[in-house]
């Protein structure tokens, strides 16, 4: 059960940052070039959401049944501080501004701020979350995988 969700939430971790990528890419060019939110900027958008809402279940789903929660008193461990408060309050941080961002694009009347309310709400999450995934050349990221299972 554990490697099984740890195993999902590592090769999660690719969809979403490909899936945030390519929106961000779109909503650059849509921003520049002032063309439609289209379908496939709609798509991809979406994607991003349902993979870091998928994200927050599966790592929600890690942070309590590996107890996480219960060790948030020892903070001078690295990787317990890592854990229990900085990898989930960055993480929260970043789904929500996702979640946010499309929704004020969603709301948004002309094309143009579509595109700048996804694009700028998506850039921070981004650099959030590249800035707090446990990479395996992180010292909390230490005997991590690039791809679950190698
Ligand atoms: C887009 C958002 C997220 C990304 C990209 C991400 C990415 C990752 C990655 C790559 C790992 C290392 C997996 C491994 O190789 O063992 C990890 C571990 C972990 N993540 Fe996330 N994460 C995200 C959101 C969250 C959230 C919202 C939570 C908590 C609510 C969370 C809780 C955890 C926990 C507890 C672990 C350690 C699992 C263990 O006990 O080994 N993650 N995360």
């Amino acid at each position: 059960m554990y490697t099984g969700l740890t195993h999902l939430h590592s090769l999660l971790r690719w969809f979403a940052l490909l899936a945030i990528i390519i929106a961000l890419v779109k909503s650059f060019q849509g921003m520049r070039q002032g063309t439609d939110f289209g379908k496939s900027d709609n798509r991809w958008a979406l994607l991003t959401l349902i993979a870091f809402h998928l994200q927050l279940l599966v790592g929600l789903a890690l942070y309590f049944t590996q107890g996480w929660h219960t060790q948030i008193g020892n903070m001078a461990d690295k990787v317990v501080r890592f854990y229990s408060i900085e990898h989930l309050v960055a993480m929260l941080i970043a789904i929500a501004l996702v979640t946010i961002g499309r929704v004020r694009s969603k709301k948004a009347t002309t094309a143009i701020a579509k595109h700048k309310r996804q694009f700028w709400a998506f850039l921070v999450a981004l650099v959030l979350v590249l800035i707090n995934v446990p990479w395996p050349f992180r010292e909390v990221g230490a005997g991590n995988a690039w791809f679950p299972g190698m």
